[in-house]
């Protein structure tokens, strides 16, 4: 076969990073599998690897509560890529400064190569990365918000400048907040950042309708192949509905009017009440015809791990590269057919999937291409050395 281009992580090292002290981890395996008790640190090491990835991981943290309780109030993550182009080294940390909690002010340092780079954004260049945790098995029920996030990631796998865009847009929009709510501001100034808002809410809503089509006509091709049932997906917001309406420059146009109209009730409401940053993302379980939300917990479950399976294999399709997955706790809500059609999914896929469970005979379905990890307090050793 062709070589084809997956992403591996062949060395990971993290120091006083959650209950990890120092762990050196090397694997040249593909399927990953951690077990080990409750609290041993199995979650923490798949948040470790999404810090690889732009944005703040896999939980949302606040950069401080990362250190290690007891260390130095520092934490570093380095990792060795084997990446579609050849091998590239990955680094992030904090260096303990900056104000802690969730406020815009944290940053962290970003290295690749060796060069420190100016923001999470660069780590996409390299990265491609899709992930499920226990913590989404109430996305469809729960806030707008949390679909929204899981979108942008999904359109991100796509798309690697899509991360930036949207911080853009959401620090240019606190900036507009702010200057509403000064009644000596320079009206001008508000203009230049709707006009600004304008251009990046368009390309936000343009690439999440791309992302969600290119998606959308993947499941239609794999659909019948999957063990795990497929979802008619859509995005649902005003810019969205512009982009889809009018040609791009027009639809930017719209938008900067609908926001220098709504000044006064945005000043009223101490925020911006129309944009991408309020869109959301609809998903109808296709083969029952009802929407996601109004399906069991286990159907919502299986219908999750559906979609980031179809988006991994769209994203390899249209970009020739497959995402890297961390699928935390997936394998025990499912049945032992459904295993191994995960299993099965992953290996063919080709990029490296690290998957966490309390009980190691879950992976007993794995075949030679993985290895099955112990973690335990903060230490992680190779339950079987060769297979
Ligand atoms: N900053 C920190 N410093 C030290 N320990 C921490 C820090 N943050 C979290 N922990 C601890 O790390 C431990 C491991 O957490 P983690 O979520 O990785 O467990 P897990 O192996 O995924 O367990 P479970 O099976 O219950 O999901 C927890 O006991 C948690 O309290
Ligand atoms: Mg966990």
């Amino acid at each position: 076969m062709a070589a084809a281009k997956s992403l591996k992580l062949t060395r990971l090292t993290l120091t006083d990073f959650r209950n990890y002290a120092g762990l050196r981890l090397e694997t040249d395996k593909s399927l990953i599998a951690l077990s080990g008790p409750n609290g041993a640190g199995k979650t923490n090491l798949l948040e470790a690897i999404s810090l690889l990835s732009p944005g703040r991981g896999l939980r949302g943290a606040g950069f401080d509560e990362l250190a290690r309780l007891g260390g130095h109030g520092t934490w570093a993550i380095s990792a060795e890529l084997d990446a579609a182009d050849g091998p590239v080294s990955l680094g992030t940390g904090w260096s303990g400064q900056g104000e802690g909690g969730d406020g815009g002010g944290q940053s962290r340092l970003v290295l690749i190569d060796g060069h420190v780079e100016r923001s999470s954004g660069a780590l996409g260049q390299h990265m491609r990365m899709l992930w499920l945790t226990p913590a989404m098995d109430r996305l469809f029920a729960g806030p707008a918000s949390d679909r929204r996030r899981f979108l942008d990631r999904l359109v991100q796998a796509f798309d690697p400048e899509h991360g930036s865009r949207v911080l853009v847009f959401e620090k240019v929009m606190r900036e507009r907040n702010l200057l509403l709510e000064d009644p000596r501001a320079d009206q001008a100034w508000i203009s230049s950042l709707e006009a600004h808002m304008g251009e990046a809410g368009v390309a936000i809503a343009a690439a999440r309708l791309t992302g969600i089509d290119a998606l959308q006509k993947h499941i239609g091709r794999v659909r019948t192949g999957s063990r795990f049932p497929w979802g008619i997906v859509a995005v649902d917001g005003e810019v969205e509905a512009l982009v889809s309406a009018m040609p791009a420059v027009r639809a930017e146009d719209e938008y900067r009017k609908i926001l220098a109209d709504s000044r006064g009730l945005d000043r009223a409401a101490g925020r911006t009440l129309k944009g991408p940053h309020r869109s959301d993302f609809s998903v109808i379980h296709g083969p029952k015809g009802m929407p996601a939300g109004q399906c069991s917990t286990g159907e919502q479950k299986a219908l999750l791990i559906g979609l980031i399976l179809a988006q991994a294999s769209a994203v390899k399709t249209e970009t020739g590269v497959a995402p890297l997955l961390l699928l935390d706790e997936v394998a025990a809500h499912l049945d032992r057919t459904r295993r191994g059609g995960l299993f099965e999914s992953l290996e063919a896929l080709g990029s490296q999937a690290w998957m966490t469970g309390t009980d190691a005979e879950l992976f007993d379905g794995l075949g030679k291409t993985s290895a099955v990890l112990h973690v335990e307090a903060g230490t992680v050793s190779d339950m079987r050395k060769t297979r």
